[in-house]
């Protein structure tokens, strides 16, 4: 570890947000599915040295102090306790952690994901490792199980690697090369987004119903497909119906609501190319593909249709 004379921090990470573009709710039953970071809000640690020994994480934006050492059942104390256990260091040498994140909670975002990796990330570094994106993804996924029920791992997945991915549970993951970059509008309902809540719905249906809810996950791996073929080969343009087609089944499968449906349609009437929700539904965010041209109309729809946010993407 490095010497600390000034109090600089000995050691920074930071992970973005992310958004899912294909296959949220059907990547929990093996369809494949498509994630994107977002650059433009992120979480960042920074790792500063201090007398006694222990780790503590100064968690700024929850306004808590959680040593790690004996608040045992905080999610952060379990990350960097996992992290410890997988670099065989029983005894830390004093160190605090300084959490601090832009991306918003609750929303669909990724921000629980982002905050565990750049922790992980940091506080590996501060330790003298330099660990790989997916063995930080595995050490957060870890984390993401014990508080968000029967997670695909997409989260910790494209936080993690920071770039596009197409992702299948339990598999290799494939980075995703864009052909043409685009524009992407995330518009945030104000609603939380209930991740677990919404997951654990999909579920009871698919039980009750799981031919007819088989065949809307296979809807929905065409349209993963398809929408891997335009980013990777053709024109992301194509994009849009695809969006379109997705909306309608996260209808049929019910994690759609007004305030969704309601931001859909502004956009698409503004004139985006496509648009749907994103993540767990429920409330949360939805995202409309947008052109240069159309960046400040549809941000302007989607405000007077009741947006809280509006963040706009770059895909590349
Ligand atoms: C959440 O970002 C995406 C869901 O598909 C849940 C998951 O994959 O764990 C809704």
């Amino acid at each position: 570890m490095r010497h600390d004379p000034l109090h600089q921090p000995i050691a920074t990470a930071a992970a973005p947000g992310k958004f899912i573009l294909h296959g949220e709710h059907a990547v929990v039953y093996g369809v494949p599915a498509i994630a994107c970071p977002v650059d433009g809000v992120q979480a960042t640690a920074q790792v500063f040295t201090k007398d006694t020994p222990g780790i503590v994480v100064d968690a700024v934006d929850l306004n808590a102090q959680i040593r790690t050492q004996t608040d045992l059942d905080h999610p952060l104390s379990l990350a960097t306790n996992n992290l410890l256990t997988h670099l065989g260091i029983s005894a830390p040498p004093g160190l605090t952690v300084k959490l601090q994140s832009t991306i918003p909670i609750a929303a669909g975002l990724g921000s629980g994901a982002a905050i565990t990796t750049a922790l992980i990330s940091a506080l590996a570094q501060a330790l003298g490792h330099q660990l790989d994106a997916a063995t930080i993804s595995n050490l957060v996924f870890e984390i993401e199980k014990l508080f968000h029920g029967t997670p695909s791992g997409i989260d910790n997945t494209v936080v993690a690697y920071a770039q596009p991915v197409w992702f299948i549970r339990d598999k290799e993951l494939t980075p995703l090369k864009t052909n043409i970059p685009f524009h992407i509008l995330i518009a945030d309902t104000g609603i939380a987004s209930e991740t677990v809540t919404a997951v654990a719905g999909v579920r009871q249906r698919f039980e009750a119903n799981p031919a007819q809810y088989q065949a809307y996950f296979d809807a929905i791996a065409d349209l993963s497909h398809k929408a891997k073929a335009s980013i990777e080969t053709g024109d992301p343009s194509a994009l849009g119906p695809l969006f379109n087609e997705n909306q309608r089944l996260l209808q049929q499968i019910g994690v759609s609501n007004a305030a969704l449906d309601a931001l859909v349609s502004a956009a698409t009437q503004a004139g985006a190319l496509g648009a749907k929700l994103s993540g767990g539904g429920l409330g949360g965010n939805m995202i409309a593909l947008v052109t240069q041209d159309t960046i400040d109309t549809v941000t302007t729809a989607l405000q007077q249709a009741g947006a809280t946010r509006v963040i706009h993407t770059y895909v590349q």
